[in-house]
């Protein structure tokens, strides 16, 4: 099945399909769940979400930061779907769409266990460990490249 990444729309029903896949991802396991605040604080970021034929199965957020910095946020990519470039992709895109906003830096908050992931992409650890929504994560960065620019 081809992949495609798409930007989504805020308050759209694809945006609540995204929210639905991180919620069963990133919150629920964890027995937490999104505020409507949260959600509606959402209204400026990027949304891009990956499509398996018209099933989407993963999701990443940027939220515009400081310096020409976006946060890069909510990765999360089906269980199913998992280990076949489904996430490098969501991140290559993350990337494209930053340098193209104008973008030279991203930052992010890596659960430890996909540290190794965005190591392999290019992001450096910054600082100790610590703990959120309850668990281990590591502040990361990447200096974007000119050439990712779209
Ligand atoms: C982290 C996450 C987004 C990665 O998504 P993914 O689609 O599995 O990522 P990729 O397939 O691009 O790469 C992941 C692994 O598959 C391997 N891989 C990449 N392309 C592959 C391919 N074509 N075939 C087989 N394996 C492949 C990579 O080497 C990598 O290995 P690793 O497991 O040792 O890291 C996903 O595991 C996830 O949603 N995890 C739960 C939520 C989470 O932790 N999110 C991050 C919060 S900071």
């Amino acid at each position: 099945m081809p992949l495609a990444v798409r930007r989504i729309a805020h308050a759209t029903p694809d945006y609540d399909t995204m929210v639905a896949l991180r919620r069963a991802i990133l919150r629920t396991p964890l027995g937490l769940d999104f505020t409507a605040d949260q959600l509606t604080a959402e209204a400026g970021d990027v949304h891009l979400a990956a499509f398996a034929g018209d099933e989407l199965i993963g999701t990443v957020v940027l939220t515009p930061y400081k310096e020409a910095t976006f946060k890069l946020r909510q990765m999360a990519v089906a269980d199913s779907h998992r280990g076949r470039a489904v996430g490098t992709q969501l991140l290559m895109a993350a990337e494209h769409t930053a340098r193209g906003e104008g973008a030279t830096r991203i930052l992010l908050a890596a659960r430890v266990t996909a540290r190794d992931f965005y190591a392999r992409h290019g992001y450096e650890v910054e600082g100790e460990a610590y703990i959120e929504v309850t668990l281990p994560h590591v502040t990361m960065s990447k200096v974007l490249k000119s050439s990712d620019a779209a």
